[in-house]
């Protein structure tokens, strides 16, 4: 067999040192000391060698707008609806493609090589739909980007809405995707799950929902998600995004909902960076968190993610693909800063975003050929640091290569 990179002596997330061999695109070997030759030898001694890190949650058609047409003066979920709405009007596809192609170009070189994006099917031009699609063939030998047909003006509220999410997937869209809470009633949003799961066991696929992204502690989509996913049978591909309201419920119906949206088998996607700035925006103090209650959902067994949701964009100024500033930011503002729970912080960007996106990444034999070498110890150090990725391999090519940061001046003490 030829190999065509031996990544050497790095450590892995759990501890071990090893050696991968990478050849036709898969890793090929995992060993103490791999000794066969190969087209490049990349020297990992004291590195933290991990799998990619994977985006569960991202607005590519969005992304790298900020200031278009106008910033938002509120800070708030309705306020970047509405700016969305602005932009919508005046960007063509190309704008879109050319934002979207250079966030991508960023999200790579930090490591980031899978990216579930929701892109918005109300755009009645549709440009949305058909750039995004183009943006997927354009990098898929170098990041899986999985689409989710978003009707971010609401599956009832927009005209023509639903029709508009099945003709996105019968473009090429892969998951279905809603927004609950935006309905104008509670009894349309419960309406809009129902139809989601039920489009989604109808053709097979996976659904993800924005979903209670509120700080209104009577939202409850989340439960009608649950029993519709067991109802429709669609255990283990149906993800919850946000479920920011489960932060300001009663503890004694959330001892009765996190069990059941185990028992489900739906997963959490919480995108801590912009919910701990979108919401709590009317509380005076004490001011909730916007962060649904990560550690209680991991512990019941649900499978939590952390997303980045957005950069530079009606609803975020800030950004900049890293998913280690997310994990970063989530472990803060869910008190996960035990040593296990920033392992688990770790995992949330890279292990458990590939499981919800049925995705083949990992450090075994016979994985993806893909992974990152990060100038960091371990996991933790990588979280504190957020440093270089030193390499990052993606279906066996090297895609990318950062220096170590270097200072030029030293201070003397
Ligand atoms: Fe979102």
């Amino acid at each position: 067999m030829n190999i065509d990179i031996i990544v050497k002596g790095g450590t892995l997330p759990d501890g071990r040192v090893a050696d991968i061999a990478i050849a036709d695109g898969r890793i090929a070997a995992v060993d103490d000391a791999i000794t066969a030759e190969a087209g490049e030898v990349i020297d990992a001694s004291g590195k933290l060698v991990a799998q990619p890190f994977v985006d569960a949650h991202f607005h590519m058609d969005a992304t790298l707008s900020y200031g278009r047409p106008r910033v938002n003066a509120s800070g708030t979920l309705l306020e970047g609806i509405a700016l969305w709405g602005e932009l919508k009007a005046i960007q063509s596809r190309e704008d879109i493609v050319e934002r979207a192609l250079a966030y991508c170009r960023q999200a790579v070189a930090k490591g980031v090589l899978a990216i579930r994006s929701h892109v918005d099917v109300t755009d009645p031009s549709f440009a949305t739909v058909e750039a995004l699609l183009e943006v997927r063939e354009a990098v898929k030998d170098t990041l899986d980007l999985q689409l989710v047909a978003f009707p971010q003006d609401g599956w009832f509220r927009a005209e023509g809405g639903g029709a508009n999410v099945v003709r996105a997937l019968d473009a090429g869209v892969d998951v279905v995707g809603g927004i609950p809470h935006f309905e104008r009633t509670m009894a349309d949003g419960f309406a809009a799950v129902r139809a989601a799961c039920e489009l989604a066991a109808e053709r097979g696929l996976r659904v993800d929902l924005h979903c209670d992204e509120s700080d209104d502690p009577m939202s409850r989509h989340i439960e009608t998600l649950a029993a519709e996913t067991i109802r429709c049978g669609l255990q283990g591909r149906v993800a919850g995004s946000h479920l920011t309201s489960m932060h300001s419920m009663d503890n004694y119906y959330v001892a009765k909902l996190i069990p059941l949206i185990a028992e489900a088998e739906v997963a959490a996607i919480p995108n801590p960076l912009i919910n701990i700035t979108l919401q709590g925006r009317m509380d005076t103090y004490p001011k909730r968190r916007g962060l649904t209650r990560v550690p209680e959902l991991a512990a019941s067994g649900v499978t939590v993610a952390f997303g980045q949701d957005c950069v530079m964009d009606p609803w975020y100024p800030l950004g900049s693909g890293d998913m280690l500033d997310v994990a970063h930011m989530g472990l803060h503002v869910a008190l996960m800063t035990s040593p296990d729970a920033m392992r688990r912080a770790f995992a949330m960007v890279t292990d458990t975003p590939a499981a919800i996106l049925g995705l083949d990444f990992g450090l075994t034999t016979g994985d993806r050929g893909s992974l990152v070498v990060l100038d960091a110890a371990d996991p933790i150090e990588a979280l504190r640091l957020r440093p270089a990725r030193l390499a990052v391999i993606s279906n066996g090519r090297v895609v990318s290569r950062t220096a170590p940061a270097v200072s030029t001046v030293t201070a003397s003490f």
